[in-house]
């Protein structure tokens, strides 16, 4: 069977406009702006204002038209829209159809939300790179975003300082028959004894939010964090290896990388296993904090159009999230 390339065609991404910064949660919690820089990388984060046009949809309008025009296409050549994501507008219908509502496109084409929390977003992408290689798709947008602000409780330190909203997008599409872009390697994998290591108890079917709940606190994020930066660690660093020798590539030829922005000390061993400098990595965390799903095409986009990653550079993305879900992947941009 012939297999065919994908190529990323053009990328975009939306913040919230409202910027919380650590001092604002010095009055919220006992913490300090210094303890949050230190053991996590972080200084600010955007918390969108969802009641005002900042729906996870609408900043996924937001970042998807930015992709689309970059990427010089037709809105109605797309064949799909996957979003990833845990934090969809409403439990029904997903937040892929109504993009493409809000987008306005009228091909009816497929729309698909990938839950596997902050690794979502190398989840989509595989998924969109296999539908293009075996021909059953040309062009998939591909978005990744997340409004995490209402889901977080805002007066437990131990989470509320991590968290922040936003969303990336891109148009990946079939390449020009000899064109180098391509997605050279990925690697999805998922642990699932660390299912209790993040997690929201309720809100699902289980125990749906009732009068009852509300107090609990069981409708908001709850984590270990130390297990979860131990797991995480180590499962970058066992897909990575895995990408790099799937793709046949040596860590010496990797030009960027671009980690999934939950803390910098993870950042920066992931980047110690890959033998890369701090100046080789993509690190938009002070400014962002985790926004889960989005960090990483949040992060392409930005360095793409400031001309830090260039066309035909080799790039490593490599995510972890709740479940414990991880995954890497190679790219020639
Ligand atoms: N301000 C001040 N002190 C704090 C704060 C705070 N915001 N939060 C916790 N502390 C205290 C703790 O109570 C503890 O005090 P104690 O020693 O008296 O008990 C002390 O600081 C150290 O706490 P630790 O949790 O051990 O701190 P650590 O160095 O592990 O850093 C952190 C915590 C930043 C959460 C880190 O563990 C981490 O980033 N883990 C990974 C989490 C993660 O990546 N989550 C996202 C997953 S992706 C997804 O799917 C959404």
């Amino acid at each position: 069977m012939k297999l065919y390339q994908s190529k990323i065609l053009g990328t975009g991404a939306y913040l919230p406009k409202r910027i919380l910064n650590n001092k604002d949660l010095e009055a919220m919690v006992e913490t300090s702006d210094e303890w949050i820089m230190e053991r996590s990388g972080i200084r600010e984060r955007r918390i969108a204002d969802t009641k005002n046009g900042e729906e996870l949809t609408d900043l996924g309008k937001n970042a998807a038209e930015m992709a689309i025009q970059n990427a010089g296409i037709d809105r109605n050549t797309i064949d799909m829209i996957l979003f990833a994501t845990l934090t969809q507008d409403q439990p029904l219908p997903n937040a892929a159809t109504t993009l493409q509502s809000k987008l306005g496109i009228t091909n009816n084409c497929a729309a698909l939300d990938v839950d596997a929390a902050c690794s979502g977003y190398i989840y989509a992408l595989t998924l969109a790179n296999a539908l293009i290689q075996t021909g059953q798709m040309k062009t998939i947008l591909v978005v990744g975003g997340e409004v995490l602000s209402p889901l977080v409780n805002w007066k437990d330190r131990t989470t509320c300082i991590l968290f922040g909203d936003g969303v990336g997008a891109m148009v990946l599409s079939q390449a020009p028959e000899g064109d180098e872009s391509r997605i050279l390697a990925s690697h999805l994998a998922a642990d699932g004894a660390g299912k209790d290591l993040l997690y929201i108890k309720a809100g699902g079917t289980t125990t749906p939010v009732t009068e009852e709940i509300i107090p609990t606190g069981e409708q908001y994020i709850q984590m270990k964090g130390r297990d979860i930066f131990k797991l995480a660690t180590r499962a970058m660093a066992e897909n990575s290896r895995i990408v790099l020798e799937q793709a046949g590539l040596q860590k010496p030829e990797l030009d960027w990388l671009i980690p999934h922005q939950a803390n910098i000390r993870i950042i920066e061993t992931v980047a110690k296993f890959l033998e890369m400098d701090m100046n080789k990595v993509i690190v938009t965390i002070e400014k962002y904090g985790n926004n889960s799903s989005a960090t990483i095409p949040i992060a392409f986009h930005e360095a793409v159009t400031d001309g830090r990653i260039k066309r035909g550079q080799t790039i490593m993305l490599a995510a972890f999230g709740a479940g414990i879900t991880s995954g890497s992947m190679a790219i020639r941009y």
